[in-house]
């Protein structure tokens, strides 16, 4: 049975395809039109999926969406009618389940040579988040929870997955909603952007906690998990909100009332500087958010009584949170897909119906690469076709027959503080880039954030560099001993090792770590290790391939990345391309960011 799962209309589209239970491909539909967090129907994702299985659209059987236009109508309904929301605010969402209910109309454009002779299915936005956390996961029984902005009505639901049922105890309906709480929050702090949230997490850790009495007056728990908005500080309810879903970056307009800027002060713009008063209010949201997300687990621990958890929803992707759980629960283990956001929704909705149909349960995600791979053939024909230029930008080409020559060449120019672009193998599913699509730097060096923002990044100085760290080393670096395959989790790092990697070190001695298992990557585990056997450090500074644009997808846009930027090298499979320049040029160049 060949299912088709899709994340559209919502941010970060995406399509992925099931056969027979399992995962055959999967991808963001940013990743083909190159634009971050693309939101309306994943077509170039869909054809990928169906490129990657070697079949048609009308060898599909069914088609998956994570989101059912009928759902909750009831309460809808009772909400519209309690409330009087704005007129345009109803026609609005209205319009937009319109479009999230035809499909066809988009199949026919998207495939006008090609005809779907299966059946369109609708599964609920949150029990497909909840099917993507758990299902793919490797638990037989866990706590489930899913937590977001909105979908369908809803903000969150939890319950508990056995086996391949799910029962859901507790939902949050609209207009409460978390993921609106830190959104908003976000947007107060002066981060406009749709998935700016992340920029918050990061910077938290240099503020205290001291707007938490305040924060406690927005968000007030409930004794069964439950939260509530105190909505006096929002407009989302209210008013018609700017909302664009549809064929762009997705854009969502201000979430806050005048009555936050009462509460906290003058919200800030996004040009002014960041201030002590900003850090301690990005402290006291995130210190909000985890004691929120800490009761529905304890409250879920305290029904059930069970020691793992699977998590999804836009709010798992905050990192801190979940390397917490285990601290501040008594829950043991947390499994966090690689695309815990809406993206994940696709497979959670695929995964559903295969389950449905009376599947068995026979696929664990145990590596996030389900994307487009590239053959040499093609890289081959892209640095012919480019030699004029190479050469013109004094780069040379090498191809390497052995590959442990390969890895060694290649650590021994990340030791040497060089910055590497390293493509390899199918791009990673989901926001992180997890050594298939990778820029690669030297952790132990105090001034690598410099470098990488001067050659590449240009992002905002307070924001972490993340570790991969070899799995079977990870435990002798980091407090927690957890497999965080997918970087989901900020766990502490020892603080006899800080000093020897402060490139990946947050200011609060956390670090967002990437365990790297041989069985799942074993190239990138190989090349780390030659790092590891160079420098004694079984770890490498693992960032996005990209310059301020979706993650590379192709070969020619990872050589265009390196060629607009000032990468030294780019690994494509077996080929190196290194930029020559001399030891001077460079330190001259170093001493420039130094000042
Ligand atoms: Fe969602």
């Amino acid at each position: 049975m060949i299912i088709v799962g899709l994340n559209a209309f919502h941010g970060d589209a995406a399509a992925c395809l099931v056969r027979d239970g399992i995962l055959v491909a999967a991808a963001e539909e940013e990743r083909f039109c190159r634009i971050k967090h693309w939101a309306g129907f994943p077509s170039q994702a869909m054809l990928y999926c169906l490129k990657e299985a070697g079949i048609g659209l009308a060898d599909v059987d069914h088609i998956a969406v994570n989101s059912d236009p009928r759902a909750n109508r009831f309460q809808r309904l009772a909400y519209v009618a309690l409330h009087r929301p704005d007129l345009r605010l109803v026609l609005d969402r209205l319009k937009n389940h319109r479009k999230r209910s035809s499909l066809n109309h988009e199949l026919a454009v998207a495939f006008p040579n090609e005809r779907f002779k299966g059946r369109i299915h609708r599964v609920e936005h949150h029990l497909a988040h909840l099917a993507s956390a758990f299902l793919p996961s490797p638990f037989e029984e866990a706590a489930i929870v899913s937590i977001d902005g909105f979908g369908d009505f809803s903000s969150a639901a939890w319950g508990v997955g056995r086996h391949n049922d799910m029962t859901i105890d507790r939902r949050v309906l609209f207009p409460h909603s978390l993921g609106v709480f830190y959104q908003a929050l976000t947007q107060y702090l002066g981060f406009p952007h749709y998935g700016d949230e992340y920029k918050v997490m990061g910077l938290a850790p240099y503020g205290r906690p001291t707007y938490l009495e305040a924060m406690r007056r927005i968000v007030r728990l409930e004794a069964d998990g439950g939260f509530a908005l105190d909505l006096t500080y929002f407009r989302h309810h209210r008013e018609n909100i700017s909302y664009q879903w549809n064929g762009g970056s997705p854009c969502v307009g201000t979430l806050y009332s005048a009555a936050l800027e009462n509460l906290l002060g003058r919200p800030r713009a996004s040009n002014q500087p960041l201030t002590a008063r900003h850090h301690d209010i990005a402290s006291s949201a995130q210190a909000m958010y985890e004691e929120a997300f800490f009761n529905v687990l304890n409250c879920v621990w305290n029904k059930h009584r069970l020691p793992r958890v699977a998590i999804s929803g836009g709010c798992a992707m905050n990192s801190v949170a979940n390397g917490r759980i285990r601290h501040a629960t008594p829950i043991r283990q947390v499994y966090v897909q690689a695309a815990a956001g809406d993206a994940g929704g696709a497979i959670g909705a695929a995964l559903m119906l295969w389950h449905r149909h009376g599947g068995t349960r026979n696929f664990v995600m145990n590596d996030a690469y389900w994307g487009p791979r590239a053959d040499l053939c093609e890289i081959d024909h892209l640095l012919n076709s480019n030699a004029e230029s190479l050469k013109r930008l004094h780069c040379t080409v090498r191809r390497f027959a052995d590959n442990a020559d390969l890895y060694r060449t290649t650590a021994a120019a990340i030791a040497r503080g060089e910055v590497i672009g390293w493509f390899a193998g199918r791009m990673e599913w989901g926001p992180r880039a997890l050594g298939n699509r990778s820029i690669i730097c030297d952790p132990r060096r105090h001034d690598a954030k410099q470098i990488l923002n001067a050659k590449i990044k240009r992002r905002e100085s307070f924001r972490p560099f993340a570790p991969s760290v070899l799995a079977e080393e990870a435990s002798a670096w980091f407090e927690d001993d957890d497999d965080v395959p997918f970087m989901t989790q900020v766990v502490q790092v020892k603080p006899t090792k800080r000093p020897l990697i402060p490139a990946v070190t947050h200011v609060d001695g956390s670090g967002r770590l990437q365990t790297v298992r041989q069985e799942a990557n074993p190239h990138y585990h190989a090349l780390i290790s030659a790092f590891f056997q160079l420098t004694g450090v079984p770890m490498v500074l693992n960032t996005s391939f990209n310059e301020n644009e979706p993650i590379v997808c192709t070969p020619r846009e990872a050589l265009d990345c390196f060629l607009r930027t000032n990468m030294d090298v780019l690994v494509l499979e077996t080929m190196m391309i290194e930029r020559e320049g001399s030891e001077n040029e460079r330190s001259l160049e170093l001493d420039e960011v130094q000042q």
